[in-house]
């Protein structure tokens, strides 16, 4: 059984549908990557994962049980953490105070500003500072630390690695296999192979609202000139 399962989901905005029968599915303990082009649908996938848009057709199954109709704060409750595209930090709150504003709201478990720290100790240098101070990396270990303080079993990050430089992409590809050794699942959105390549078991490639491939990392090798051309602009 998954621990979640998007089955044949139709997503609209108004009369205009984004998503057409898509399924993917993330197993306990798996790293899956969605991968596509810009307005490939990736955004929008992640977002009806997490309750945030309502699916038209299909159904949401979180460890087998049908939970197509619940809201954000539901699933959040269940363990799905989200780390949206644009990290959404609070700007006038320093670091510490982003990460113990996640630890209010979340479940309790291992995770703590101590092992936050431990995993970035980036962002213990810079505790006290505000979170309009931060480099673009330093955001987005702030998002990550911030969603694993919601001690989630599942994480949803959208585009994490975007634009940001070669080392600080290599601190967070560390970061992410390490949080997935402590048996966090992750659903990871990316516009290239680069780190699906690194990370996942298993790969989607969404184009034009639909999965036009899916299967393991050795598959995605064998057949990667394909899945280039799919992705590329
Ligand atoms: N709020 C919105 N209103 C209308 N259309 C949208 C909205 N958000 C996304 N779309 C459209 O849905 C499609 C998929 O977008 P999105 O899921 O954001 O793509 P991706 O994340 O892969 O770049 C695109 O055609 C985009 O223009
Ligand atoms: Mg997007």
């Amino acid at each position: 059984m998954s621990l979640l399962e998007m089955r044949d989901c139709d997503v609209f905005y108004g009369k205009a549908q984004a998503l057409h029968g898509v399924t993917v599915t993330v197993g306990e303990g798996e790293i899956v990557s969605l991968i596509g082009r810009n307005g490939a649908g990736k955004s929008t996938l992640i977002k009806a994962a997490i309750g945030l848009l309502p699916l038209r057709g299909g159904t949401r199954l979180f460890e087998g049980a049908d939970e197509t109709g619940r809201p954000p704060e539901a699933l959040g409750r269940m363990g799905i953490a989200f780390v949206p595209e644009n990290r959404r930090i609070f700007a006038s709150l320093s670091v510490e105070e982003n990460l113990r504003i996640a630890t209010v709201m979340g479940r309790r478990g291992a995770w703590d500003l101590k092992r936050i720290y431990g995993l970035f100790p980036r962002l213990q240098e810079r505790a006290a500072s505000r979170g309009d101070t931060l480099s673009g990396g330093e955001q987005q270990m702030l998002a990550v630390g911030r969603g694993l303080l919601t001690n989630p079993r599942l994480l949803l990050l959208d585009e994490p690695t975007e634009g940001l430089a070669p080392l600080i992409v290599r601190d967070l590809v560390a970061a992410m296999a390490e949080i997935n050794r402590e048996g966090v699942a992750i659903l990871l959105v990316e516009q290239n192979l680069k780190v699906p390549l690194q990370l996942a078991q298993r790969q989607y490639v969404i184009d034009n609202g639909r999965i036009q491939w899916e299967g393991g990392t050795e598959a995605l090798l064998a057949d990667r000139t394909r899945v280039e051309a799919m992705i590329s602009l």
